[in-house]
């Protein structure tokens, strides 16, 4: 089972290694890409397991050719967790890793549930929407509050992706008192069509 993990971090890869045979991690940060390679090395799990800095959205001079790579498609899984909240374009986010799926393949998105603080309420809130100027810990990275299942599904909808799905975590996350003390995150699936 050949899988991505966009946003690297090894605990989630972890969680899924009984079930996969390779994983590759993806992340912007250099820090977080050499913390997923460190832990896979003292896990023993190198050789099936390691991560790439760089942006999918936009490559650097050395990550065009790279994700060129056949190793960058085909995956079985693509989990993208707590990052999506993170891009602009969220469309194209989408898109680009629908491409990066094998037919059948699964992409699984792991994101906050709309927050009401400083959001639109339509879950496409930017930060001090609607005059709220209070900022958040992190949040210039932040280009949106958090996602509801009909905005998950018009993206996958709109990528083509079939076989939707959607359901909220049991239980409330505890965050900083500034994101409201408790959010609740989402995951959402869908997956690539097979061509008949
Ligand atoms: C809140 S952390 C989540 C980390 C980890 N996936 C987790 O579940 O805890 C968000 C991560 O998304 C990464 N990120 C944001 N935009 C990204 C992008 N376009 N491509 C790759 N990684 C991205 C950031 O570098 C950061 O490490």
């Amino acid at each position: 089972m050949h899988t991505l993990e966009v946003a690297a971090l090894l605990s989630n890869t972890k969680a899924i290694s009984p079930f996969i045979t390779q994983a590759i991690g993806i992340d912007l940060s250099a820090k977080m890409i050499s913390a997923y390679n460190t832990l896979s090395q003292e896990n023993l799990l190198s050789e099936n397991m390691s991560a790439t800095q760089g942006d999918l959205l936009s490559p650097s001079s050395s990550t065009t050719d790279l994700f060129q790579d056949s190793k960058f498609f085909n995956f079985d899984i693509i989990i993208m967790s707590m990052a999506l909240h993170h891009v602009s374009d969220t469309q194209l986010m989408i898109e680009k890793l629908h491409e990066r799926l094998s037919e059948g393949g699964v992409l699984v998105i792991v994101d906050w549930l709309t927050m009401g603080l400083g959001g639109t309420g339509d879950g496409h809130g930017h930060q001090g929407g609607h005059g709220q100027e209070k900022k958040l810990p992190g949040s210039h990275t932040v280009a949106h509050f958090g996602f509801n299942m009909d905005e998950m599904k018009e993206l996958y909808e709109k990528a083509g992706i079939v076989d939707i799905g959607f359901m909220e975590g049991i239980e409330k996350s505890k965050v900083p008192a500034e994101m409201g003390g408790e959010q609740q995150v989402f995951i959402a699936k869908a997956r690539k069509a097979v061509r008949n």
